[in-house]
């Protein structure tokens, strides 16, 4: 197969990690948890004392910090495994801002389009088909109710031990889809060449199923014409 892209971008909570990494696996190429950079620069701001509503005070941090994307979805944030800390509601309550900074956007950024330059990807966020890879190949916006992404969220925080009230992630998901999606650079939004997939009624497989047929189609299309 010749090297390809796949961006799947979407909301809070929308499962694209799940999904884009079952993708990932079946096609034998590299996953690119784009959130997950986001979550370990806050995991530092916050372990640091840095006030994460604080710009300027945000982007200082910069140069010191080194995050590193494992095999086994391990994330190393200066070589410490910060894999589960980044999940826990304190780093999720606070990685909007951190995200909404132009300066660190653009260091992650620039780590991640030399991930893509490397090696066939999936990668998941909320900027990759619109800003991060304008030329992957394959372009998702995947998307569910804000009711189904709570409750999946909600189920995953519980099966990982991780204490949390229905009420409190709903909240924390409506939050962030708008820090997102009103920020001034790079914001969420769907890419005007990307597939809509809104997977309220999937199940994983079905969603996996159904961003491998997308795949196969645009492929297909690339190879036929
Ligand atoms: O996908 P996630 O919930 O792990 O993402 C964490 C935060 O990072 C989320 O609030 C949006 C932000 N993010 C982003 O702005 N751009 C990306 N490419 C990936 C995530």
């Amino acid at each position: 197969m010749k090297k390809i892209a796949v961006a799947i971008d979407g909301p809070a909570a929308a499962g694209k990690s799940t999904v884009a990494k079952k993708v990932a696996d079946i096609l034998k190429i590299t996953y690119i948890d784009t959130g997950a950079m986001y979550r370990a620069f806050t995991w530092y701001a916050i372990k640091k004392g840095v006030n994460c509503q604080d710009e300027e005070a945000c982007n200082k941090l910069i140069p010191e910090v080194n995050i590193e994307l494992k095999p086994g979805h391990i994330v190393l944030c200066n070589g410490e495994d910060v894999s589960s800390d980044i999940r826990q509601p304190w780093v999720s309550s606070q990685v909007s801002y951190i995200a909404s900074y132009k300066q660190i956007r653009l260091f992650l950024v620039e780590q991640q389009r030399k991930m893509a330059e490397k090696d066939s990807v999936v990668m998941d966020g909320r900027d990759i088909g619109t800003y991060v890879l304008p030329n992957a190949e394959v372009k998702i916006y995947q998307i569910a109710s804000v009711e189904t992404r709570a409750v999946r969220r909600y189920e995953e925080n519980l099966s990982k031990g991780i204490p949390c009230t229905l009420e409190e992630i709903e909240n924390d998901v409506r939050r962030r889809d708008y820090i997102d999606s009103h920020r001034d650079f790079a914001p969420l939004k769907p890419a005007a060449d990307s597939v809509l997939l809104d997977t309220s009624y999937l199940s994983i497989d079905e969603s996996v199923e159904k961003v491998l047929e997308i795949i196969n189609k645009k492929i297909g299309e690339e190879t036929d014409a």
